[in-house]
């Protein structure tokens, strides 16, 4: 017995004998009985379907004027159809659909004989049941890849995190190795500070007890100038007028390095945060900014960045995901250079759009390459180096935010990436939330 999804379909019904008369046949099929049936089938005594006969064939015969007179008697084998479509049990589902459907005449008179293996008749099955039969496999298979493409973007979601957890590690690094050049020098000045100011506290020592001597009634001289003398000595030591100069540079280079250090951890936090809404309203200058500072441990061995910065209005936008594409951006420019390079960062709006540009005069990308670069895992860098994730996950945050990102590049002379973002887009973003 065959599993096919044919023998669901099947529906048994006792077959006629090709000599049975046409007016009997008329009789059986114009029935309420077999009202489900377009037509009946004929099998020979072998048990193979000779043909079918169909409801409409019959009717048009007995519309005819003395129809049933004249063709009554006669065996059913000369109004059958010799070619009914014939199916075997063993066919799937699909095949069936396909051979039918390729003959089915319109419209529809007649259903489709069902065989077995041995070519004998098992019954019929009709197409309508055949055609919902599949539009059911459909609606199922849609489900499935309806649940498919949710589980998919869920994982494009992590990647997107991953990379970006994977990008914070890395800035992390840098930004503590950044950290450490103004902190070791506050520390230095500290400690200055500490060993300069030393005398000073002893010149105030050496002055309150000289006052104190001066002003009391019974002091004795001898003692009185040896205060005066320490206090002197001391004064000399302490020489409060060159240090108040040096005293004054290193408060202001402590307060330097101490700004540096809030500069860091400012944009560490900003270029770091959770986007609560996906709609703040963000001034993209900030965004740059922010990224600059974070980027600058990566880039400042490779190229200088010359930041060209216009006013721009602000925008509704994810920021720390447009942090993540400038990084990715900065990064690969940087990667790009050869020797030491420069770095353009420009931004500027019209009525219609923000725009960013990452411009670079780096090695540049040959067209053939330059077709592939948004493609997610495409990378010409070393194993370990590059996961080929930048550009691909860039593309689809400025996708989610309504924009567009464009390269123009030439080998040898350089890369420039351009990134425009909509006015008045916030409603395109609940896409990406
Ligand atoms: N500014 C650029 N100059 C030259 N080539 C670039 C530039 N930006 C991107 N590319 C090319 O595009 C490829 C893909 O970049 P993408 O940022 O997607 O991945 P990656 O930098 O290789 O790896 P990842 O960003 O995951 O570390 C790079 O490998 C490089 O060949
Ligand atoms: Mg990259």
């Amino acid at each position: 017995m065959s599993s096919s999804a044919l023998v669901r379909l099947l529906k048994s019904l006792d077959p006629l004998s090709p000599e049975v008369s046409i007016g009997d046949v008329a009789d059986r099929l114009l029935t309420a009985e077999h009202k489900a049936f377009l037509s009946l089938p004929v099998v020979g005594s072998d048990g193979r379907p000779l043909g079918l006969v169909s409801r409409s064939r019959l009717q048009d015969i007995f519309m005819q004027r003395f129809g049933r007179d004249l063709w009554g008697r006669r065996p059913v084998a000369d109004v059958m159809n010799p070619e009914p479509l014939i199916v075997s049990l063993e066919t799937g589902l699909e095949e069936a659909a396909r051979q039918i459907t390729g003959k089915l005449q319109y419209p529809i008179t007649e259903d489709f004989v069902l065989v077995d293996r041995d070519g004998r008749y098992r019954g019929l099955g009709t197409v309508l049941d055949l055609l919902k039969a599949m539009e059911d496999r459909i609606a199922q298979r849609n489900r499935v890849l309806r649940k498919a493409l949710v589980e998919l973007k869920e994982s494009q979601t992590q990647l997107v995190q991953s990379e970006k957890m994977a990008s914070l590690g890395q800035m992390v690094a840098g930004v503590a190795h950044e950290l450490n050049t103004p902190l070791g020098y506050v520390k230095n000045n500290v400690q200055l500070l500490r060993e300069l100011t030393g005398p000073l506290f002893e010149l105030a020592e050496a002055q309150s007890r000289l006052a104190e001597y001066l002003s009391a009634p019974d002091a004795d001289e001898e003692r009185l100038a040896t205060a005066l003398e320490n206090a002197a000595r001391a004064r000399e030591r302490a020489s409060p007028e060159s240090l108040a100069d040096d005293l004054g540079q290193l408060f202001d280079d402590t307060l330097y390095g101490l700004g540096q250090i809030g500069e860091l951890v400012v944009g560490l936090k900003d270029f770091a945060r959770l986007d609560r809404a996906m709609s703040e309203e963000v001034d993209l200058n900030d965004c740059i900014r922010s990224t600059l500072v974070i980027a600058r441990n990566g880039i400042k061995d490779k190229a200088e960045v010359v930041t060209q910065l216009g006013d721009l209005p602000r925008i509704a936008c994810a920021p720390s995901q447009i942090n993540q594409v400038l990084l990715n951006l900065l990064n690969n420019a940087a990667q790009a250079m050869e020797g030491f390079g420069r770095i353009q960062v420009r931004s500027w709006a019209d009525r219609q759009a923000l725009y960013v540009s990452v411009q670079d005069n780096g090695c540049g990308i040959p067209p053939e390459v330059q077709k592939r670069i948004f493609d997610p895992f495409f990378t010409t860098k070393p194993v370990g180096k590059g996961t080929g994730l930048g550009l691909s996950i860039s593309f689809k945050i400025i996708q989610d935010h309504g924009g567009s990102i464009r390269v123009a590049s030439e080998v040898g002379r350089g890369t420039r990436f351009l990134i425009s973002l909509p006015l008045g887009q916030a409603t395109t973003l609940q896409r990406s939330a």
